[in-house]
């Protein structure tokens, strides 16, 4: 068994707006281990992206962590000073946002922002970062004369191959990507994923994939986690979530797959997912549930372990 890198413990994330608390991410459990991709699925609004930009502190000022641990490699990083939060973005986790031009600096090059990167982190010469910044842009399959360009002289393709040049410049023990490919078309999102599972194996890294595309997680990543309104609803090897999914939702999710080669009848799931600021009471799914029963409404179900490393929270199974 490989070793856990990423142990997150009970995570409370809220946001506190006019309208009241939004509760994003509501006591969320999940563990990541080394050289593992987890895909972290589930509709808008579920939390995604909540949940990947709270591992690295990164929130917008109404977004508060309220409870919980978030340990990487036996480091609690709910309790790092600001400073050395901002160590280990970057060098230890490093970010794949899913727009990446308003992430990219729009008057710096591309090698500029590179060298910066890694200027700030690693205690190396200019001359030396120069040469890191030119072998990361080789990394994802970029010639090193790009890094003159500006982001705006680059397709769409190449400035997510750039932002995963950032992102992993600095070698960092785990990436977390929010959509990376959302944006791009499907021969391009092909590639770029080929690219970021290659970088897996050659750097020994792990990546959470944020996507609202379950399909595509069930293609690339090692595990899939089931998000719905701010609860964390299943856990397991994408396999076995696409061969025998348990909750209700997940079910819901893989129906709602598109099949080109067999015509199937596509289910949606009905109905909308919950106001955060004011969720159902017991399974925040019970109101679009096609099993539900009367406790559903009244009480929460707690996440349990139905299986080697599978993970489920639905009284259905409890
Ligand atoms: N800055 C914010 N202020 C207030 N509420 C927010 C803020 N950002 C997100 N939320 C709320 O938190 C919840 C989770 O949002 P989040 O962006 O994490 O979802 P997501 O699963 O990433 O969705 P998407 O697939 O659309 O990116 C939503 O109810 C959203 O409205
Ligand atoms: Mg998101």
């Amino acid at each position: 068994m490989s070793k856990t890198l990423l142990s997150i413990g009970n995570l409370k994330v809220y946001y506190y707006t006019n309208r009241g608390v939004v509760r994003a991410v509501d006591n969320v459990s999940l563990t990541v281990s080394s050289r593992e991709m987890v895909g972290l699925v589930g509709e808008s609004g579920s939390g995604k992206s909540t949940l990947g930009y709270a591992i690295v502190r990164l929130l917008p000022p109404q977004g508060r962590i309220v409870g919980g641990k978030i340990v990487l490699d036996g480091k609690n990083l709910l309790e790092l000073s600001e400073a050395e939060i901002r160590k280990v973005r970057g060098k230890e986790v490093g970010m794949v946002f899913q727009d990446p031009l308003t992430s990219l600096d729009p008057l710096q090059k591309v090698g500029d922002q590179l060298i910066e990167t890694i200027l700030e982190h690693l205690n190396v010469s200019k001359k030396e970062a120069y040469k890191m910044a030119a072998e990361a842009l080789m990394e994802v399959g970029l010639p090193p004369d790009r890094l003159n360009s500006y982001p705006h002289q680059l397709s769409g393709g190449q400035r997510q191959r750039v932002m995963i040049a950032l992102a992993t410049a600095l070698k960092p023990k785990l990436i977390i990507a929010d959509e990376p490919t959302t944006a791009l078309d499907v021969i391009v999102q092909d590639r770029i994923m080929d690219l970021l599972v290659s970088l897996k194996e050659e750097l020994k890294t792990s990546i959470i994939l944020i996507t609202h595309d379950i399909s595509l997680a069930a293609e690339r990543a090692d595990k899939i986690a089931v998000m719905y309104a701010g609860h964390l609803y299943e856990y397991a090897p994408s396999d076995e979530i696409v061969s025998k999914p348990l909750h209700p939702y997940t079910q819901g999710l893989i129906q709602s797959i598109p099949d080109v080669f067999v015509r199937k009848e596509i289910k949606e799931i009905k109905g909308n997912p919950p106001d955060l600021a004011n969720p159902p009471s017991g399974c925040r799914f019970h109101p679009r549930c096609p099993y539900a029963i009367e406790k559903c409404a009244k009480e929460e179900p707690p996440i349990v372990n139905v299986g080697k490393e599978r993970y489920v929270k639905c009284w259905l199974y409890t």
